[in-house]
């Protein structure tokens, strides 16, 4: 069942017809509208009359994971050739994809490669990248930098501006590895550039923060969370509008926090279990080959300046 929190929807920038447009789209979609934020959007869908100056749409896609051909799903590179698809379905081309890393599931030239191919077919203004740990862990991020990191510091962070939002995207995933239950780091030095980045920005700026593990604890168990994330969360909370979305955990899980919302994304390749409903994290197994496609999918982000709200679309390829 689509859901739709249940916050006020008056004059937020969220119509009925929007919605139900969007739903209509969506299939099997999850429309989550912020009132009380300074970021605006309506729901997918509205029409062209609604469409102000300085709005746009981007997409999140998520933890890939070519390479991996386990039961679950065989051919990760047909779901991500799907997901493509879909982007380029979209009423309105996104100005931006941005992938939230395990682009590849060992970080072989080959898988590389491949996602290169696909997304290179994506109807985007712009494909931005952080790594997931799979992607760094045979040689700390050389291959992936020199191949997704253009114009980026550090491990792979940076961040632009776009239509007067600032985009930044953070690289949790260097020391994490592959053993289960490592949390996100994110280190001084790239705390220290966050900072610094942060600082000449007027607190009417509207932030979307985008990383592999999420930067809020969701369970830490699993390794669901970043060790020294609050340290960044600390340097957002002056900001009227923030956003972070992450991917890593395989399926959407979302929170409001103060001006801060969070939202993890789908994978496109394979569902992991809700938090501690498994004896450990990785692809559940046993999933109907009718249903797979149910529990993967995309995010779509639409923006209009100076409406209050946010809402956050989430697609499934099913
Ligand atoms: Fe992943
Ligand atoms: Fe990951």
């Amino acid at each position: 069942m689509p859901y739709e929190n249940d916050q006020d929807h008056e004059g937020d920038g969220v119509d009925r017809r929007g919605f139900l447009e969007c739903m209509a789209w969506a299939g099997t979609g999850l429309v989550w509208a912020v009132s009380g934020g300074v970021l605006s959007s309506r729901a997918f869908g509205a029409g062209p009359d609604r469409k102000g100056r300085g709005d746009f749409t981007f997409v999140q896609i998520s933890d890939s994971h070519i390479g991996f051909s386990k039961e679950t799903n065989k051919d990760v590179t047909a779901t991500l050739q799907e997901t493509v698809a879909k982007i380029n379905t979209l009423p309105r081309a996104p100005d931006l994809l941005i992938h939230t890393g395990d682009l590849t599931h060992l970080s072989k030239p080959g898988e590389f490669d491949i996602v290169a191919e696909v997304l290179k077919g994506a109807r985007a203004g712009q494909v931005v990248y952080v790594p997931g740990e799979h992607d760094v862990f045979t040689d700390d991020g050389k291959q992936y930098l020199r191949r997704f990191g253009r114009g980026t510091m550090g491990t792979g962070w940076q961040s632009f501006n776009h239509q007067g939002v600032h985009f930044v995207g953070l690289v949790n995933v260097m020391s994490l590895g592959l053993k289960a239950g490592g949390l996100g780091v994110l280190g001084k030095e790239q705390l220290d550039w966050l900072r610094n980045d942060l600082a000449g920005l007027t607190s009417s700026t509207p932030i979307v923060v985008y990383a592999h593990v999420p930067l809020w604890m969701i369970y830490p168990e699993w390794g669901w969370g970043t060790e020294d994330g609050q340290q960044a969360l600390s340097y957002l909370k002056r900001f009227g509008s923030v956003t972070v979305l992450n991917g890593h955990i395989h399926q959407i899980l979302q929170k409001v926090e103060g001006n801060v919302t969070f939202h993890t994304a789908r994978s496109t390749a394979f569902p992991q279990p809700a938090p501690g409903q498994a004896a450990g994290p990785g692809p559940i197994k046993n999933v109907p080959a009718e249903k797979l496609r149910s529990m993967l999918g995309l995010t779509s982000v639409n923006f209009i300046a100076g409406r209050r709200s946010l809402a956050v679309i989430d697609s499934t390829l099913g």
